[in-house]
């Protein structure tokens, strides 16, 4: 068999992860959130999940990435002595299905592009939306996002994805600050800030059983955890660095992006349509802010710039998504890396036509609601409790973690994150059939 890839260094997998993460979850869907969910209030329950339950599984990937230098599905069944293959393959599936609408949103996001270059949705956001948003166009679109994903994904680990992330992620940052810069210019900015981070606690009491679950679903997917793409990732590191610490440090940049985009985002809104705008479905962040860019000064200019940072965040996480499958078809069956790049994405493309007809949302719910806590349980539980033992050994190498940190973790694993996921889950598909 030929030689398994790697990384080129630890900053190329640095870049690689946090290009996975930060993505379509923070530019879009966090704001969105946020503002759906009374705004600070989420804020604050969604960073005790980032950071309470986020970190901690993110380490979980890790640990059985790096240990078995394997694709999630052959990680669990290695580790588990073949009867948790099934945990892994979850996860295949998942990143599957995400992808699929993952990449019809990643169309809108081109059409957007195409819409501030030719101006399409001044004065006219709403209809725009309804035109691009579903059927022939979304389509069209969708096939262009999933080609450029495919052709980034069939370059390879080192000369594929670790060279456009290391291009895409620094481009996001920059413009994400200016845009955020400018934002706060805009007269009228001043509410969107209060209602951003000002917390009202009485939300979180009267809301508490919507925003657990959603704050918890985001905290998962912005995090790109439960899929094994973290797995994947994982896989493919050379050498003995220390997990926590890389995990901290994407932990923390998703972070930034997520908080950043709530600083373009939030003041914009309030500086014209009003920051309720945004709340509601998954199309109308895309409403409210072109509604936005029409009104201000220089508007299309700053609506390029915007779409184009989510973009590149859409893509970098877009080819992940697609990762962790392909690995496992290159891992099991030795199918050239190109070959199933293009078989895996043509299958997901094919997939997506669903959600490209107008049930974007309901795939979003589906994936943060149940499949996104399903797997993070099971590989909770794996990891505690099944292979606990090479978990505890995995997280040691390359650090100077101590005895008490390593054993606090594996507690938290094998007890607080199954208990909390558990009631989440009970929250989330209380809320979807209802
Ligand atoms: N983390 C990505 C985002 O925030 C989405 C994603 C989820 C990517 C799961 C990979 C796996 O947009
Ligand atoms: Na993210």
């Amino acid at each position: 068999m030929a030689q398994r890839e790697t990384w080129t260094s630890r900053v190329g997998f640095i870049f690689a992860a946090v290009g996975s993460a930060v993505g379509l979850g923070n530019i879009w869907s966090f704001p969105f959130q946020t503002a759906s969910n009374g705004g600070a209030a989420f804020l604050v329950v969604y960073l005790l999940a980032v950071f309470l339950i986020g970190f901690p599984t993110m380490l979980i990937e890790f640990v059985i990435g790096r240990r078995s230098k394997q694709n999630a599905v052959s990680a669990f069944s290695e580790l588990g002595y073949g009867n948790w293959t099934f945990a892994g393959a979850i996860g295949v599936v998942a990143s599957f299905i995400t992808l699929s609408f993952y990449s019809v949103v990643g169309g809108w996001v081109i059409s957007y592009i195409v819409g501030s270059v030719t101006g399409g949705y001044l004065g006219q956001a709403g209809t725009f939306f309804g035109s691009v948003s579903s059927g022939t166009v979304a389509i069209g679109a969708h096939a262009v996002f999933m080609a450029i994903t495919i052709a980034i994904v069939a370059g390879g680990v080192a000369d594929g994805i670790e060279r456009a992330t290391k291009f895409m992620i620094p481009a996001i940052l920059v413009l994400l600050v200016g845009l955020a810069a400018w934002a706060s210019t805009l007269s009228g900015s001043a509410a969107g800030y209060a209602y951003y981070l000002s917390p009202d606690f009485g939300v979180i009491a009267n809301n508490f059983t919507s925003i657990v679950p959603s704050a918890m679903g985001q905290a998962f997917f912005t995090l790109s955890l439960g899929f094994g793409v973290m797995i994947a990732y994982a896989s493919y590191l050379g050498r003995d660095d220390s997990l926590p610490a890389d995990s901290a440090i994407i932990v923390v940049l998703n972070t930034v992006v997520a908080l950043l985009a709530g600083f373009a985002v939030f003041p914009i809104l309030a500086a014209t349509s009003g920051v309720g705008g945004a709340s509601g479905g998954a199309g109308t962040a895309f409403v409210a802010l072109a509604g936005a860019f029409g009104q201000l000064p220089a508007g299309q200019i700053i609506g390029l710039v915007f779409f184009i940072v989510l973009l590149f965040a859409a893509l970098s996480s877009s080819i992940s998504l697609l990762e962790a499958p392909s690995s496992y078809v290159v891992d099991r069956y030795g199918v050239d890396r190109p070959k199933v790049a293009v078989g895996v994405g043509v299958v997901s493309f094919v997939i997506g036509i669903a959600p490209a007809y107008g049930y974007v949302g309901l795939f979003n719910d589906f994936v943060f609601n149940i499949l996104l806590p399903v797997a993070v349980l099971f590989i909770a539980l794996f990891a505690g409790w099944v292979a606990n033992r090479e978990s505890v050994d995995e997280l040691g190498r390359g650090t100077t973690l101590g005895e008490g940190a390593t054993t606090l973790w594996l507690w938290w694993v094998r007890v607080v994150i199954p208990i909390v996921v558990a009631y989440t889950l009970y929250l989330g598909v209380t809320n979807f059939y209802s």
